[in-house]
């Protein structure tokens, strides 16, 4: 979940660029971010973040049973920018961006929002709506090419904030050795009791509801060797995306010279005109 991130991590892009979330959510799958070209001051805009998947599918729930994908995200903007106010989002931009509620990672750190888990049904995209900051006022703001970070998730992680693993997960034997017995509990999971070559002592393994085994009584498994499948079929992914702060008054700046430039070319042909009659003028035949 963003709140994992929001309390383990300071920030949620690493030096690497690898955003944190991966550290839990090990499986990779793409997402995609579209934002404006670029964006005048103050202004309020769309950044849009495709989660994509298969609704089809399901996945382990936390009980063992299996359900749909809830969806989640982390946007990661320059210094400035940040959620538009209610007051200033239109009518139809509200509607595109339904009951999402999003929070800011750190109360003193705008720029940088969360959203989810939300229900992925609904939610493959998700809206975010920004606004734009205005150089006048913030000084810390700058007409510039900026980059935007995000990382985007499906599905659930594999690894709890403690260190523990999930259900969502593989189970690896904890020693080498033969599988004594693999007991199935009532509510499901089971525990696999492996006598470890090396002193005979026996080992307990013991697997949640969820993952499928892949191993059988009085087989030898090695050191790490899967005893499970990797039901897992949710992922992380992350991408990036550029965008101008435009300065107005460089654009008008660039119509005037475009202004200029017709005006010119007109002066131009108008010359070459009365320099054509000068010269039927002087022609002598
Ligand atoms: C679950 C997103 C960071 C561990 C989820 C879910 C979402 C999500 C949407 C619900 C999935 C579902 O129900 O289908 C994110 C995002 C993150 C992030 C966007 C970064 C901003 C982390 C971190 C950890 C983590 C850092 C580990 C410390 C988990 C676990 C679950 C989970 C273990 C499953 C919880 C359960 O159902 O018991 N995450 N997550 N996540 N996340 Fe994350």
């Amino acid at each position: 979940y963003p709140i994992f991130a929001q309390q383990n991590y300071e920030s949620p892009r690493e030096a690497t660029g690898r955003i944190v979330c991966a550290n839990c959510h090990l499986a990779k799958k793409p997402i995609d971010i579209e934002v404006p070209q670029s964006v005048l001051p103050n202004t309020v805009f769309e950044a849009v973040v495709k989660i994509p998947y298969d609704m089809q599918i399901k996945q382990v729930l936390a009980n063992g049973k299996k359900g749909g994908f809830n969806v989640g995200a982390v946007l990661i903007m320059p210094e400035g920018f940040e959620l538009a106010p209610n007051d200033r989002i239109p009518n139809l931009l509200k509607e595109k961006i339904g009951n999402l509620s999003f929070q800011n990672y750190r109360p003193d750190q705008k720029n940088i929002l969360v959203v989810g888990p939300v229900p992925g049904k609904k939610y493959s995209e998700i809206v975010f709506p920004i606004i734009s900051p205005n150089p006048v006022i913030n000084k810390q703001a700058h007409y510039l090419k900026y980059p935007i970070y995000v990382g985007g998730n499906r599905g659930r992680g594999q690894i709890y904030p403690d260190g523990s693993k999930s259900n969502n997960t593989i189970y690896n034997a904890s020693a080498t050795g033969n599988i004594k017995k693999v007991f199935r509990k009532e509510k499901g999971g089971y525990e696999i009791t492996i006598e470890r070559s090396s002193d005979g002592r026996q080992i307990v393994d013991i697997i949640p509801p969820g993952p499928e085994l892949i191993v059988s009584e009085s087989e030898f498994v090695k050191i790490d060797q899967p005893l499970t499948n990797n039901p897992n079929v949710g992922g992380f992914g992350q991408a990036e995306a550029e965008i101008v702060l435009q300065d107005p008054s460089r654009v008008q700046g660039l119509l005037l010279l475009f202004a200029s430039v017709i005006i010119a070319q007109v002066f131009l042909v108008l010359k070459k005109k009365q320099f054509e009659r000068v010269q039927l003028a002087e022609m002598n035949f």
